[in-house]
């Protein structure tokens, strides 16, 4: 990935894409590890952030090189002039994306905790990294679940109007069809069931790449 040029038009003319003599194969060589995406998707209040943080700790447990790219905290700083409409959101979306796939080639796992409510939005993510290289887990908590829990009061704004475009309530969320993790609240009894789901996922892509792999290998 990190030699190739971006399928992608640019708005700039006259720019060059530059191979590097380091590429991500070393770089994941040097690490002892695959480079990869985990997106978890879910209504505000899912739990998608908690999730995600707790893997992120029970992957470092393990040895694992990663980084957290979190909707609140990346609003601060990289979309701080992006809101909450359509566009602004598909914007948005598309940052993290560039983002992840910038990580992806680093060689580390980066854990990307979005809304990210519409399917276009998330399949434009899988498209900018390599076919198994890309995560999807859906943070299926219940409106209702998220709306009683309402860390933020945010629900309770939305409903009385304060807040536009809120998702959920004024704003639509397309749930994924095909997520490579499903937590469904059975799930999800305690948080560290939840990331146990997705470590374990996660261990079994590898597992079918050491595969691959050896099936490759030719013979001695
Ligand atoms: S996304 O839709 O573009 O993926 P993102 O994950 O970055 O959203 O940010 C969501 C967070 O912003 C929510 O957890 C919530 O705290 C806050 N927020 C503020 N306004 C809204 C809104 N209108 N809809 C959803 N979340 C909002």
């Amino acid at each position: 990935m990190s030699g190739s040029r971006p399928p992608h038009k640019t708005a700039a003319t006259n720019v060059v894409w530059h191979p590097t003599i380091i590429r991500r194969a070393e770089r994941e060589r040097l690490l002892g590890q695959h480079g990869r995406l985990i997106w978890f998707t879910g209504l505000s209040g899912s739990g998608k952030s908690t999730i995600a943080n707790a893997v992120d700790a029970l992957l470092n447990e393990r040895g694992r090189h990663t980084y957290m790219l979190d909707g609140d905290n990346l609003r601060h700083g990289l979309c701080r002039d992006l809101g909450f409409a359509p566009d602004d959101r598909t914007e948005n979306i598309r940052r993290i994306a560039e983002v992840g796939r910038l990580f992806v080639d680093a060689g580390l796992i980066a854990l990307a905790a979005f809304i990210s409510p519409l399917r276009t939005d998330r399949e434009f993510v899988r498209s900018r990294v390599d076919a198994g290289d890309f995560i999807e887990v859906f943070v299926d908590t219940p409106l209702d679940v998220c709306e009683q829990r309402d860390p933020k009061g945010l629900y309770q704004r939305a409903r009385r109007g304060e807040i536009a475009d809120f998702t959920g309530i004024s704003a639509p969320y397309e749930p994924p069809e095909h997520p490579e993790v499903h937590l469904r609240p059975n799930d999800m009894a305690s948080v560290r069931d939840a990331a146990e789901r997705v470590v374990n996922a996660l261990l079994r892509f590898e597992e079918d790449d050491r595969r691959t792999l050896l099936g490759h290998r030719r013979p001695e």
